[in-house]
């Protein structure tokens, strides 16, 4: 698609009902009917299954709804929707298909006209084979030993899933204990193998490039690290790989039978549900791998067949494209209230930025609007010490997402979901100078002390969230929630023109690394702050 969005009359309708809004505070919108209260909150949620997906507390009208579903319409997101699941090229720079949804719901899927289903349950029934052999104790170490420790060694998206989805249902996990290492900062590394027998441990060598330097490193230490303790002939009974290009994984000593592939047409940040998902597979077993896989195809067919005005990831992709293009939020807070979810934002940055973080249509032209918000967050309620006052008190509008697990009925538990819908419900409502004049003089302030405190006080609120609520976290309902987010990124990136599967961009980065590294001889073709900053580390390293 190479047409701007902003030349579609859609996209005109929308920046006059910005102007419209303008000036109209939240609090505005939920003043109630009297006849019916609720009828914001009920005409601006969707559900599915247990998931409650509430955009209530949106800078947004029934009417601004209609026109971002016409937005939705004149880019033909259906057609979208059916051009992906079809296999089609969608990563149009690669000329790939996008079809994750493949590896985990029932279809009879292709990619340009081949059938993959025999592809996709053939890896699937090695990857359960070989698990529950491991987790029933009969994959055996060079010593003989059952192998008990798992550690993944990948990074981006080879790493972030399953080590988020691992931290989510550790309360599923056991007997095999998964560690995930992908920084090549050595510490991470050892941290890790200070608390392994390497008798008892196997290492994964995710990476579906097998190209990619930090996995390169830290597998090739990894591997030292087994043959100083058990010897060179031990390698093949302490490793496994995940990969696409499997002759590089053979050539690093990993037989063929411990290689399980991922197909071209699953991204590195779409990949959990492959054989990138084996660590998260050894730490839950393959009953709650299933388990994920369900969640995330119940999303799917939702995403497959739902109208658009009724369905959530395309309410979800146009909220996040109404507040980074029209409400000037140039960021997305996501926010789990659930500290089993802690590592979800670090695996949605790469899930939303190395997706949408893009600049130009497929003709190269450029996109002419803003895509990616910048993507943060942490766990509720610790955030509310550290960055919830910038939200507050703050000169920008951060669009928040907060996911709430309620969880069961313990008083931890309570504070913790209180405080969730405390504070989507305080960043919307905010407190007015007088409200806080009025407050300070309750509390005894004089008056002239409240006159000139309640400014510093006051909070201007409207700030946008919705809220995705859950009863408990489980591996069903953690896939439907990636997976809500996933066909989120591919409907904003379909909007928006740009192509949400490839990323060229970090790839400059990797080349400047080995510039870099080609220059120590010559630092004269650096730029003068780089050479600098060489001069400083080799005198770092001259004088420790
Ligand atoms: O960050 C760039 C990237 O290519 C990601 O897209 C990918 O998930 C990550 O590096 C790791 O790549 P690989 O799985 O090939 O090692």
């Amino acid at each position: 698609m190479s047409t701007p969005v902003t030349q579609l009359p859609a996209w005109d309708a929308l920046l006059q009902a910005r102007d419209r809004l303008a000036g109209t505070h939240l609090n505005q919108l939920f003043a109630n009917d009297p006849a019916r209260p609720d009828a914001r909150f009920n005409g601006l949620s969707l559900r599915l299954e247990n998931l409650l997906f509430d955009y209530s507390k949106q800078r947004v009208t029934p009417e601004t709804m209609e026109l971002l579903v016409a937005l939705a319409e004149a880019r033909d997101m259906s057609a979208g929707i059916r051009r992906m699941a079809a296999g089609e090229l969608i990563n149009f720079t690669e000329r790939r298909a996008a079809l994750h949804i493949a590896l985990r719901g029932p279809g009879k899927w292709q990619v340009s006209g081949h059938e993959v289903n025999s592809e996709v349950e053939g890896t699937l029934w090695r990857v359960a084979k070989f698990v529950s052999a491991l987790r029933s104790g009969q994959v055996l170490g060079a010593t003989g030993k059952p192998i008990r420790r798992v550690v993944n060694i990948g990074i981006g998206g080879s790493d972030l899933g399953p080590r988020m989805a691992a931290r989510a249902l550790a309360a599923f996990a056991g007997p095999v204990a998964v560690d995930f290492v992908a920084n090549v900062d050595p510490t991470e590394l050892q941290a890790v193998l200070a608390g392994a027998e390497p008798a008892e441990t196997l290492f994964i060598a995710s990476s579906k490039t097998f190209t990619t330097v930090e996995t390169l490193t830290n597998a090739g230490s990894a591997r030292d690290w087994i043959i100083a303790h058990l010897g060179e002939a031990a390698v093949p009974r302490h490793f496994a790989a995940v990969s696409n290009n499997v002759s590089t994984a053979c050539d690093f000593g990993i037989p063929a039978e411990r290689i399980f592939a991922m197909a071209e047409w699953v991204g590195g940040r779409y990949s959990m549900w492959s054989a990138i998902g084996l660590p998260l597979a050894c730490a839950i077993g393959m009953e709650g791998f299933g388990e994920l896989l369900a969640g995330a195809a119940e999303m799917d067919q939702h995403f497959l067949s739902a109208p658009l005005a009724q369905n959530m990831p395309v309410i979800m992709g146009l909220l996040g494209i109404w507040n980074a293009d029209f409400q000037d939020a140039s960021s997305l807070a996501v926010l789990p209230y659930c500290h089993a979810l802690a590592d979800l934002p670090a695996y949605l940055q790469q899930l939303e930025m190395e997706s949408n973080g893009k600049r130009v249509l497929a003709d190269g032209t450029p996109v002419g609007v803003h895509t990616s918000p910048i993507l943060w967050g942490g766990p509720g309620t610790v955030g509310q010490h550290a960055y919830h006052q910038l939200m507050y008190q703050g000169t920008r509008t951060v669009a928040t997402d907060f996911i709430v697990v309620v969880g069961d009925d313990s008083p931890a538990q309570r504070v913790l979901v209180d405080n969730a819908l405390a504070q989507s419900a305080a960043l919307m409502a905010g407190k007015t100078a007088e409200t806080a004049k009025a407050e300070l003089l309750a509390r005894g302030i004089s008056p002239a002390e409240a006159e000139r405190l309640a400014p510093h006080v006051a909070c201007p609120g409207n700030q946008p969230s919705s809220t995705l609520l859950m009863p408990h976290l489980t591996p069903r309902s953690l896939g439907r929630l990636v997976a809500l987010y996933e066909h989120k990124v591919f409907v904003q990136g379909w909007i928006w023109g740009i192509n949400s599967f490839d990323q060229y961009g970090v790839e400059l980065g990797k080349q400047m690394a080995r510039s870099i590294e080609a220059m120590r001889g010559d630092p004269s073709r650096l730029d003068a702050s780089t050479r600098g900053l060489m001069a400083a580390v080799d005198n770092c390293r001259r004088d420790g």
